[in-house]
């Protein structure tokens, strides 16, 4: 497919501006262009077709079964979208005044509440925008908790799982803590005599995901929660995905302090690529008056913007937060009502069943009932005929199906790992099971179907640490960077179908 600057001839133009008669503003010479951009120049049915066979070629939950582990592709439904454009809430300007955007404030108070009581814990914050952000903002507030107790400098370590998702830590270190990291046991649960070898005064708090990345819930977590709270450490929950837990079981009543959300994930919202999100973060009772300012605030009838917070860490983030995307969460957890936990239910019901017609085929690292995910291996494949994770998901796509999160968590050689979500009806189920059992029995037919798969996409296997090292995502103009670009295509065209 051609790029669109290949596509370009001067003078095409896909529409024009109106010509308004009025001034020419006088641009200062120092802040002028030299050149003009060299923008394609394209006439509007080109670029209509450009994009929709750029989009024909894009796999998203609306096009097919996505069961990328840990990211939760549930669908989103249409009626959120159509909330979200309601003019009162779309064409709100982020610094009008408190007195006339009381609807937008309303909704966001009351999804504060609502995520107060899913996590709970009394307070929240809706200002950070993504998973890690809220990953950021708690430890920001488990230091500014410890500095006001006098301890911040005592404290200067954060517990880890050896399961962690890679943004904890991160996290831990942009916040400038030390990390330390605790082996996971037998059975998927937290090591209970590392952690205890591995937590003492220094410690400021533990980072924990439960259910963890492999979908396991664990059991010894009102002993974990004992051994911090003992030596005065605080409990930070990622609960980035909350998809097993709402309605179910509450983080704060496991004895966590801290608790963020991505509201991508739990609640639906059309994300990837980078976003949108939101990252709300909800803390005890001695914890919020650290929360990030403004916070949103109930006055008997009217809702504000308290920006009177002496003790806060600031602002995290521009304005009160990612609004569009409350409405569209707020949209699907009203639409459920008090029903809310069936969402988990039926999450963990697909897991497990998906679990249970697997599980004779891959292996099964941890031989226990799953949460809303679970991770398989295909060591086994590998062992027997050279089969890899990355043949099994490439495989996959030839089967019209995404291919789930591999390689991860870093515990399990060979890891895949699947989360169907709530949404999918059993026949999409059934199908996934059968295209994996089916490439299961390719492995030891032929192997090399898979090696070289996928066999039916635009583009076939690519040299991804190349991708990865040599990343080009702009138009390269210049004669001599054409060139490198052109022996760089040839390389690679031998691995692309025509
Ligand atoms: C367990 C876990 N924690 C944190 C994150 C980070 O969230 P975000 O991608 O919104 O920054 C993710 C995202 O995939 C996750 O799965």
């Amino acid at each position: 497919m051609d790029l669109i600057f290949e596509k370009s001839r001067p003078g095409r133009r896909a529409g024009r501006v109106p010509d308004y008669g009025l001034p020419v503003p006088e641009v200062p010479a120092e802040l002028r262009r030299a050149t003009p951009p060299r923008l394609p120049e394209v006439a509007e049915s080109e670029i209509v077709r450009h994009i929709t066979a750029l989009a024909d070629r894009t796999f998203g939950i609306d096009t097919g079964f996505y069961p990328l582990g840990s990211c939760t592709m549930k669908h989103n439904p249409r009626v959120n979208e159509r909330v979200g454009r309601l003019a009162g809430f779309r064409d709100l300007h982020p610094l009008q005044e408190d007195d006339g955007a009381q609807g937008a404030l309303e909704l966001e108070w009351r999804l504060q509440q609502i995520l107060a009581e899913v996590a709970g814990l009394p307070a929240v914050t809706m200002q950070p925008a993504a998973g890690s952000q809220g990953e950021l903002t708690g430890l920001m507030l488990v230091r500014a908790y410890f500095d006001d107790h006098g301890e911040g400098d005592q404290r200067d370590t954060v517990v880890t799982a050896d399961t962690a998702h890679g943004t904890n830590p991160a996290s831990v270190t942009m916040a400038g803590y030390k990390l330390e990291k605790v082996e996971t046991d037998a059975r998927g649960n937290l090591d209970l005599d590392d952690l205890r070898a591995k937590v003492d005064e220094r410690t400021a708090a533990l980072m924990l995901t439960n259910p963890s990345t492999l979908g396991l819930f664990d059991e010894g977590i009102e002993e974990v929660a004992r051994i911090f709270h003992d030596v005065g450490a605080l409990l930070y929950y990622d609960g980035a995905n909350l998809n097993a837990v709402v309605g179910r079981s509450r983080p704060g009543d496991m004895g966590f302090d801290i608790v963020h959300f991505n509201l991508h994930k739990t609640f639906s919202q059309p994300h990837g690529g980078g976003g949108p999100g939101a990252g709300p973060v909800a803390v005890r009772a001695d914890i919020e008056p650290f929360l990030p300012s403004p916070q949103v605030v109930r006055d008997g009838d009217r809702f504000r913007l308290d920006h009177e917070r002496p003790k806060s860490i600031g602002r995290v983030r521009g304005h009160s937060g990612p609004f569009g995307v409350f409405v569209r969460s707020y949209a699907f957890i009203l639409a459920y009502g008090p029903a809310l936990r069936e969402m988990s239910d039926a999450a963990v019901l697909n897991a497990n069943y998906l679990l249970a017609r697997l599980k004779d085929v891959y292996e099964l690292p941890y031989e226990r009932h799953c949460m809303h995910e679970f991770v398989l291996s295909a060591q086994n494949l590998k062992r027997e005929h050279g089969i890899t994770a990355l043949d099994v998901a490439k495989r996959l796509m030839d089967y019209g199906i995404h291919p789930p999160t591999i390689y991860f968590p870093l515990v399990v050689p060979e890891a895949l790992m699947i989360e169907p979500t709530e949404t999918e009806p059993k026949e999409r189920l059934d199908a996934f099971v059968e295209a994996m059992r089916r490439i299961a029995e390719e492995a030891a037919e032929s192997p090399e179907l898979l090696r070289e798969a996928p066999h039916g996409r635009p583009v076939r296997r690519l040299d991804e640490v190349r991708a990865a090292k040599q990343l080009v995502v702009r138009y390269l103009f210049d004669d001599s960077v054409g060139a490198a670009v052109e022996s760089a295509r040839s390389d690679s065209s031998a691995r692309e179908n025509p």
